[in-house]
């Protein structure tokens, strides 16, 4: 990832920071997805009602749309203490008995990027999520045994981007399973107005629904636009965020009117030029663009087909005649 662009794929470290001031902290604060804050506070209340942790809870959605900010959410208004690990930091069984031998009743277990456990760590989560209850074997050969280790009623909270990942008797320990999609335009532009507030920028209202139209209906996208713009009217010494200084820090940044960056036009120009327009298989994509396969796949091509630009078909991807016109290439064989 260039430093430069305005459009991050995975969180930048100053974003971490950045994330956590902005971050809701209550299910009202958190904008937008009506239906998973329902089924949510429905699922709580009874739990609270029952004076017992909630059923454990699955998020799933692209990067940077509120499943980590909802896992705290979650933990905040159970009142429980949140822990925090991934897959990939979970690597031996080992590391996952000293997580969950360590935890207290009523604790929530947060576990990002849960679809890149191993095996055989995923294998002991069962008993975990199912029983309360670890399976450990303990020395090898004839002398081997296992012991099984109780554990305190809590609630594992998984977050994935990559939901096709994960083995379907994972996913079925789950009590409730949400999916984040993508927020309408009017969500974030009250995000940006949230936003805005909490860090006491000026803007005009017009100026934060360019940049909304702009952020890929995607929260963290529209906080870093923000950032960005701020940052682009403080060298330029202006007092406040107004239309033009938007339109201009955009501009700048290269962000078209579609929320579009340099890669996503990359992308769309590649297939177009070099592959006439497809269909061509993602890993041809990937090595022309010298993009990630599974960057191009979590990130991009999720927001390119929502635009309607970009379509997967089972021979590989195709760019679709919005492309072209968006790109102002003209389409071979069509008649005009
Ligand atoms: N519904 C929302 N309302 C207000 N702000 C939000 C909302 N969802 C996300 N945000 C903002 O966007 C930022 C990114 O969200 P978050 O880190 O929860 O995304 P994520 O889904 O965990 O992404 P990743 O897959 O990269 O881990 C948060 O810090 C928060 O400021
Ligand atoms: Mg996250």
């Amino acid at each position: 990832m260039s430093e430069k662009r305005a459009i991050p794929e995975i969180e930048a470290p100053d974003d971490q920071v950045f994330d956590y001031t902005l971050r809701p902290r209550t299910l009202l604060e958190f904008v937008g997805q009506q239906e998973i804050k329902d089924n949510l506070g429905i699922l709580m209340g009874a739990a609270r009602h029952r004076k017992e942790p909630i059923e454990h809870v699955l998020l799933y959605g692209n990067p940077g749309l509120g499943k980590t900010t909802l896992a705290h959410i979650i933990a905040h208004e159970m009142g429980s203490a949140i822990r925090t690990t991934s897959g990939p930091t979970i690597e031996r069984v080992g590391d996952l008995a000293a997580i969950l031998t360590n935890l207290t009743p009523n604790d929530a277990l947060f576990i990002d990027e849960i679809h890149r456990l191993s095996k055989s760590v995923e294998e002991v989560l069962y008993s975990a999520m199912e029983e309360y209850a670890l399976d450990l074997v303990v020395g090898k050969g004839p002398a081997a045994r296992t012991l099984r280790l109780d554990l305190p009623r809590f609630t594992l909270i998984g977050a994935t981007t990559r939901m096709s990942l994960l083995s379907s008797p994972l996913r079925d320990r789950f009590g409730a399973t949400y999916h984040l999609t993508f927020y309408t335009q009017e969500d974030i532009e009250r995000i940006l107005n949230r936003s805005a507030k909490l860090l006491q920028v000026k803007a005009d209202a017009e100026a934060l629904t360019e940049i909304s139209k702009r952020a890929r209906h995607t929260p963290r996208i529209a906080n870093r636009l923000l950032r960005r713009v701020r940052d682009f009217a403080q060298v330029k010494s202006k007092a406040a965020i107004t239309r033009d200084v938007a339109l201009e820090a955009l501009g700048y940044l290269n962000v078209d009117p579609h929320g579009l960056d340099e890669i996503d036009r990359r992308l769309l120009s590649t297939i177009i030029e070099k592959f006439a327009g497809g269909p061509v298989g993602l890993n041809a994509l990937a090595a022309a663009t010298a993009e990630e396969e599974a960057t191009i796949e979590e990130i991009y091509e999720p927001y390119l087909m929502q635009l309607g630009l970009l379509d997967r078909t089972p021979r590989g991807r195709v760019a679709t005649t919005r492309a072209y016109e968006h790109l102002g290439i003209k389409k071979l064989g069509t008649i005009l």
